[in-house]
């Protein structure tokens, strides 16, 4: 992977192995604190890569989607991971009545699926993943925004 900006990078995933794939590479850089935004229509992938980083982690059981409860939390695996869905996210008052804010300590690691669902509540994404639905395939459009995300993107 390169690219003439070294915090952009630009991959194509053949199909959904390749976004696994993709995952276990970057669960080997993450680290806590760590936040990941991920972009992209419905059914881009976006939640297959997370099983793929909870599945590197070594976590067994299922990864669902948390399209209602807006967010799973996965300790047992080595980090502290939480999983957001915001698509359903109404507003702020649902965000803060949630408790949602005192989630984002600095430990957890986040990956957060519509994050322009909740701006300027979210903290500032370390990585950035877009993912485009191709014909055939996904594109995907890492970027990085800060030295943690620079670091974890480093040789990718
Ligand atoms: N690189 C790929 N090429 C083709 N298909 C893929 C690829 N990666 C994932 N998929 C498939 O695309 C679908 C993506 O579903 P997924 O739930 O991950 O989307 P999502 O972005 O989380 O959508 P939503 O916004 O609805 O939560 C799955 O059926 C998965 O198998
Ligand atoms: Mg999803």
């Amino acid at each position: 992977m390169h690219s003439p900006d070294d915090s952009r990078t630009s991959i194509t995933l053949a199909d959904e192995n390749a976004t696994l794939a993709l995952a276990q590479r970057l669960t080997a850089r993450l680290k806590p604190g760590m936040v990941i935004y991920l972009h992209g229509d419905l059914g881009a992938g976006k939640t297959t890569l997370v099983r793929g980083v909870l599945n590197a982690l070594g976590y067994a059981g299922r990864v669902k989607s948390p399209t209602y409860t807006l967010v799973e939390p996965y300790q047992a695996v080595g980090l502290d991971l939480r999983h957001f869905d915001l698509y359903r996210l109404h507003d702020e008052e649902e965000w803060e009545a949630a408790g949602f804010r005192d989630e984002f300590d600095g430990r957890n690691v986040f990956f957060i699926e519509w994050p322009e669902k909740a701006r300027g509540l979210i903290p500032q994404a370390d990585v950035e993943i877009a993912f485009e639905i191709l014909e055939q395939g996904r594109n995907a459009e890492i970027h990085a925004n800060t030295e943690m995300g620079r670091q974890c993107l480093e040789q990718l």
